[in-house]
């Protein structure tokens, strides 16, 4: 069982003058450049046979290749102004018309046009032009062939069980729906390539691949799968060592047969050298070697190379001081720009550590001129709640995409767009918070992260606010036309929620571990406080918290993390007048005495804030409650039962940070509340 996501489209409510208009010009539909074998013009149609169906209780009445004055046309045209995958939705005097260069293009126009229509902003004078910011805009699924899913929060793979491939109608469901917001690849297996998924890529599996590749790209979406470097020692090879050329020849051969059998795969996603798997520094060849081993196996079909950059050495000592697992991805990477090929790209975490609530973003952005970068960000929240606290996170996606890299003043958004550089081969990656469960998410707003990432990586201009909103209004209020939605209490439910998702990262914040630090959670799962629980690891993620200070200086005069950003980021984090507070921590050691820009001291900030946070986790959950009765009772109930677990779940970080600091502090809490 499942539900449609945002695609839930229901009757609407028609009431007024105008919107009896919208409906009588929507019972004609013209699709001109119709081709009648092509997947993505079948799909177009029957989108928008099945949406006009539930909006109005009848199928329009389709005509194709035609010329037609009045009701919703469709056409493929060629102009400056519509790129590739672009759309232009606009009105004319007889009814409306969706235009793009190629049918992907019109496909996300359709998408658009059906969610102008149920947001009540489909007006006479609409006119809508967009041209998707980033060339790639990916999903990685963590999914393992077994069913179940790395870091997932809810439920089992829709894509695999049993070690077998998963290809039903939840498929199909799944491509609409990532598809309509603007997703165009998706890697579906887990980076952590063991077990069966090493064969993924053998003819175990080739049909499979195939029957789904066709089936994403229906819908504008090319598929990757995640390899295992290692791959020619389990196929008899003695040696993965990427300058020798019987491993190169491997390779080739072996893409040779892959596509042979999925002519349209996207590329492979490589998660090397790291976290105890394979990669080229067994053979002490560096991380361009190995991707660039596999680039020219790949290439002569088109495919892509995705090589992450999360290399760092994760079996360190925490008594040695000098190491600091901030600068592995800068220091592994910098000094191999212009070396990559044409056709790998590399991913690169947001931040230089793990998705923490908070990190600075990473210095490889802006540090890297010659070569192909893309961005990953994890909405599966990890680290952010797990999909059971209410983390809406575009907001901080936001604050990354604008981040002045200082590299020819370049943002991260430019950089990773390919626009800085002129580059075709960058995106953005999330790494999914789906699973199987009904609502696919676990968390009915977590779905906000999956909606908005989509939106946010195709028009990197939206704000998260109207992201939020429309997301809101699409899933629990939609309607038609501002009168209609007033009086179904639609702007009650949208404002409150929109409200809800807005506060939600900047909460939890407050009850995580302070300004920028991270990593206070029980190690392993991730999930909830343990300010040490890191503290005397391998892992080299630590706060070295002592009686008097807490932090660690990662200034020139430090481990010199900060060193890998252009000087003017280097001077921003470096001066105590300058450090953004929220990453004070992160960037510098220092006193519970020292007093911040509000007057507090760090300790005292400490206290607040998580008092602060957990007292807004109760206003939130009181707020959500407000809408008893106005909402699907199913959302309600799923959403209220998360949100009593978060109000108990944040005191228990209060408290344990808290009493932490306090006990290592002895120092009273100013406003006398209850330390333990
Ligand atoms: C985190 C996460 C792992 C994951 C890794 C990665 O460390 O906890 O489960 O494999 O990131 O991104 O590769």
């Amino acid at each position: 069982m499942y539900n449609s996501l945002w695609l839930n489209y229901k009757k609407l409510s028609l009431l007024d003058e105008s919107e009896q208009r919208i409906a009588d010009i929507l019972s004609n539909v013209c699709f001109n450049s119709y081709e009648a074998e092509n997947p993505l013009c079948v799909n177009i149609k029957n989108e928008i046979d099945t949406a006009f169906e539930a909006f109005f209780g009848k199928k329009p009445i389709f005509s194709y290749n035609v010329e037609m004055t009045s009701g919703l046309l469709l056409n493929i045209i060629k102009n400056d102004s519509l790129l590739k995958e672009g759309y232009r939705i606009f009105s004319f005097e007889n009814g409306y018309k969706i235009e793009a260069a190629d049918y992907s293009g019109l496909l996300y126009g359709t998408f658009r046009f059906l969610e102008l229509v149920r947001i009540g902003k489909l007006t006479s004078d609409v006119d809508e032009t967009k041209n998707p910011d980033n060339p790639l805009r990916m999903l990685n699924h963590w999914d393992n062939m077994p069913g179940d899913i790395e870091r997932g929060y809810s439920g089992n793979s829709f894509f695999f069980e049993d070690n077998k491939m998963m290809i039903n109608d939840r498929t199909v469901m799944y491509a609409r729906a990532v598809a309509s917001v603007g997703i165009n690849a998706v890697v579906i297996n887990n980076v952590n390539v063991k077990g069966e998924a090493s064969y993924l890529i053998s003819d175990r599996h080739y049909s499979d691949l195939k029957k789904l590749s066709d089936i994403l790209n229906g819908y504008g979406i090319s598929l990757f799968v995640s390899i295992n470097y290692a791959l020619p020692l389990e196929n008899g090879l003695d040696s993965a060592d990427p300058l020798k050329e019987e491993v190169a020849n491997w390779w080739k051969n072996k893409c040779e047969e892959i596509y042979k059998n999925v002519p349209n795969l996207g590329g492979f996603l490589v998660k090397a050298d790291s976290e105890g798997r394979p990669g080229p520094f067994t053979y002490q060849r560096t991380q361009a070697d190995g991707a660039n081993m596999l680039a020219r196996a790949i290439a002569p079909y088109g495919g892509i190379i995705i090589w992450r950059c999360f290399v760092y050495n994760c079996r360190q000592d925490w008594r040695d001081l000098k190491t600091d697992r901030a600068r592995a991805g800068y220091d592994y990477f910098h000094s191999l720009d212009g070396e990559f090929e044409e056709n790998v790209i590399l991913q690169i975490k947001n931040g230089p550590m793990d998705f923490q609530v908070r990190e600075p973003v990473s210095p490889l952005f802006g540090g890297m001129e010659h070569t192909n970068e893309m961005l990953e960000v994890q909405i599966a929240q990890e680290y952010t709640g797990q999909q059971r606290h209410v983390c809406y996170l575009i907001p901080w996606f936001k604050e990354i995409l604008n981040f002045n890299t200082h590299m020819k003043e370049a943002t991260a958004a430019d950089i990773l767009s390919g626009r800085a550089m002129g580059k075709k081969n960058a995106g953005m990656a999330a790494v999914s918070n789906t699973g199987d469960d009904l609502n696919w998410t676990g968390h009915d707003l977590a779905m906000a992260n999956l909606y908005g990432f989509g939106k946010l990586s195709y028009d990197t201009s939206l704000s998260a606010e109207d992201i939020a909103y429309e997301w809101a209004r699409l899933y629990m209020a939609s309607a038609i036309g501002e009168k209609s939605f007033e009086e179904i209490k639609g702007k009650v439910i949208t404002d409150t929620v929109v409200d809800i998702l807005m506060k939600s990262w900047p909460t939890y914040e407050k009850y995580n571990a302070p300004l920028g630090i991270g990593w206070m959670v029980v190690p392993g799962i991730h999930y909830g406080p343990d300010v040490d629980g890191y503290e005397y690891s391998m892992w080299g993620t630590y706060h070295k918290a002592d009686c008097k200070a807490i932090g660690i200086d990662r200034t020139a005069s430090g481990t010199g993390y900060a060193t890998q950003y252009k000087k003017e980021n280097e001077d921003l984090y470096s001066s105590l007048d300058t450090c953004p507070e929220e990453l004070l921590l992160f960037f510098h050691r220092m006193p519970y005495n020292y007093v911040l820009k509000s007057g507090k001291t760090i300790l005292q900030y400490i206290y607040d804030t998580h008092f602060e946070g957990a007292e807004e986790v109760e206003k939130m959950s009181a707020s959500w409650d407000s809408l008893r009765g106005m909402i699907d009772e199913d959302i309600f109930e799923r959403v209220s039962k998360r949100f009593e677990h978060q109000v108990i779940h944040s005191k228990e970080w209060r408290d344990v940070i808290n009493s932490y600091f306090y006990r290592k502090t002895g120092i009273e809490d100013e406003k006398g509340r209850k330390l333990y």
